[in-house]
């Protein structure tokens, strides 16, 4: 470890995960815990929980959890020196200078390689751009009415026409194949040619929020097939976290963001002024995009494509936008197809009014499922009114559902009492089968193993069980520790923990997130996390917990005894186990 132990809690301990969190995921206080949409796997109802007594996360359904550092890890890809960093400065805290290990030196290394190599090809391609062999990218440009200042803040560039000269460049950079592989910008052929995969089109650089350049949008000039192409995802390109044109519009100081579908209308609109709009990076919107976003605003524009294609889009966008806390309201283009076409045929001062007017997402949706039925034809109109009924129980605040429903009873002329009744009746049997479905999945996800979780043995379930149990119930300590030893668990890693576990225990200060900043892998931050966060099995919460516990002492110490006893060779050993079976029946006779 790089940080002494005192140091890294001292860190952890002044900033509180819910805190920490709450920057990125949209929490709500339920019970002792905060609950919200998990950042680490897509989902619609909330199975990511945040406890602040415990310090620590959990997500039921992927698995994924630890302390404040993990989630930094996992979420922002630090290493674990690089979250402790972070957090020591969010805090004030002064870190002394210290030596990182080799393996994380290697993992920070090779990111920071790879943000080097991205920035000197974002520099080559903007150099071609400017070279006689860029007269053609530079003509596209001019053809799209981009500025020359635009074109130089955007960093936008030009691959040139050779299959390999920019493989060239970097060797002589002194890069090797190792790290120029994963930078996703080579095709390697079977026979051990190198060719660039960006050739012959207009280069965009991808920045993250920091400015950092993550990646490569390319576009053919004219037609040809793919229209761009992107880099793959690599060590430091997620497509599903960035996006496009954030490092510009977080500070644009504009009360909201603008969402687009392209590069193109990125840089039209910033270049008209409107330099709060971002773009994903040719994907559909993602839950990683919606919290990305939630931090640097409440409110967002969508100004998606008025094609089939973009009303799709826009629909599917809407709910995780919503689920992240965020307001949607969506600008209507026609009859422009994008938001680029629509500046360049009607100029900034019509776009801004469109902003002005744009309307609610839910006034939205109305307008798009008002156009699929036909208002004129009694059954048609009656299954209208169902839809929209629908749609409005699904709004859990019961002000705000009021609201709506008057907004739409006078807009389609319904009666208020009649209308009201519907969508309430509506409201209960969704809330009921919320509750089933939920229940359902939980119960899936623990039982069968077919859930998105590993599989994992009986035993070992017993094993964590009592370790979670223990640190919400350290009165049972007691007990627990006269029938079971670090030496009962299955594996290394749940006995070294046990032994963490017990010496805090007799200390009497139990604070199972410091246990965790004691290992500094990603993956055995989330095992111990596990350990900490079984949950009881529905079937088993049925049961008096007391018994449940027995129980799984029962299991533990039984198997324990049994592996033991097929190893043991000497005559002390197999005294020893004798005595431990004769209390374990006499545990077991406890519970008839
Ligand atoms: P222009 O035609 O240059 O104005 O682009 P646009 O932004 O209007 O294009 P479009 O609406 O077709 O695409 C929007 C975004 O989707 C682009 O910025 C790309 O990120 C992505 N995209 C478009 N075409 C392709 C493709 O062929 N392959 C991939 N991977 N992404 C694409
Ligand atoms: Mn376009």
């Amino acid at each position: 470890m790089f940080y002494p132990d005192e140091v890294i809690e001292e860190v952890r301990s002044r900033n509180d995960i819910v805190d920490v969190i709450s920057g990125y995921v949209k929490l709500q206080k339920k019970g002792n815990n905060y609950f919200g949409l998990c950042p680490f796997h897509n989902e619609k109802s909330p199975s990511f929980s945040v406890s602040q007594d415990r310090q620590m996360y959990h997500c039921f359904g992927c698995g994924a959890g630890g302390n404040v550092f993990s989630f930094l890890m996992e979420y922002e890809k630090f290493t674990f020196p690089e979250s402790v960093k972070y957090l020591a400065e969010r805090a004030g805290v002064e870190l002394p200078e210290m030596e990182e290990s080799a393996e994380a030196r290697k993992k920070a290394g090779l990111r920071q390689t790879l943000l080097e190599v991205n920035k000197k090809v974002a520099l080559y391609y903007f150099k071609i751009l400017r070279s006689e062999q860029g007269e053609l990218g530079r003509r596209y440009f001019d053809k799209r009415a981009l500025l020359w200042d635009t074109v130089k803040a955007f960093g936008l560039g030009y691959s040139g026409q050779y299959k390999d000269d920019l493989y060239q460049y970097l060797k002589s950079e002194g890069y090797n194949d190792e790290v120029l592989k994963k930078t996703g910008l080579f095709n390697y052929s079977d026979r051990g040619e190198v060719y660039n995969k960006f050739f012959n089109r207009v280069m965009f650089p991808i920045f993250d929020v920091r400015g950092q350049v993550i990646g490569f949008g390319g576009r053919v000039m004219g037609e040809g097939e793919p229209k761009y192409l992107n880099s793959p995802e690599t060590e430091v390109f997620d497509k599903g976290r960035n996006l496009f044109g954030l490092n510009f519009a977080r500070n644009s100081r504009k009360s909201h963001l603008i969402i687009c579908e392209g590069y193109m209308d990125v840089i039209a609109l910033h270049q008209a002024g409107f330099n709060q709009a971002v773009a994903s990076l040719g994907t559909a919107l993602t839950t990683g995009h919606a919290s990305l976003l939630k931090r640097y605003t409440t409110d967002v524009y969508l100004c998606y494509d008025s094609d089939g294609a973009g009303v799709k889009a826009a629909l599917r966008a809407i709910p995780l936008l919503k689920a992240a806390g965020l307001h949607v309201k969506v600008i209507n283009m026609r009859p422009y197809k994008d938001p680029d076409e629509f500046i360049k045929n009607l100029g900034e001062e019509e776009f801004q009014k469109r902003i002005d007017e744009a309307v609610t997402s839910f006034q939205y949706e109305v307008g798009i499922l008002e156009s699929r039925y036909d208002l004129n034809e009694p059954e048609s109109q009656t299954e209208f009114y169902k839809e929209l009924a629908k749609r409005l129980s699904e709004f859990n605040e019961p002000l705000e559902r009021d609201t709506y429903i008057k907004a739409i009873c006078k807009k389609y002329s319904i009666d208020y009492n009649y209308f009201r009744t519907m969508v309430n009746d509506l409201g209960e049997k969704l809330y009921v089968t919320r509750m089933q479905e939920e229940e359902k999945l939980q119960e899936e996800i623990r039982t069968s193993g077919t859930g998105l979780r590993k599989k994992d043995t009986g035993i070992r379930i017993a094993q964590r069980i009592l370790l979670t149990w223990l640190i919400g119930s350290p009165e049972s300590f007691e007990k627990i520790r006269s029938y079971i030893t670090p030496v009962d668990f299955s594996d290394d890693l749940y006995r070294d923990v046990c032994e963490k576990l017990y010496a805090q225990l007799e200390r009497g200060v139990v604070q199972p997130a410091s246990i965790i900043s004691l290992y500094e892998t990603e993956e055995e931050h989330k095992e111990v996390a596990a350990l900490f966060s079984e949950e009881l099995s529905s079937e088993m919460k049925k049961k008096d917990k007391e018994r449940a516990i027995t129980e799984a002492i029962i299991q533990v110490k039984n198997h324990s005894v049994e592996e033991r006893s097929r190893s043991a060779d000497s005559i002390v050993q197999l005294q020893e186990l004798a005595k431990e079976k004769k209390m374990l029946t006499q545990l077991m006779e406890t519970l008839n």
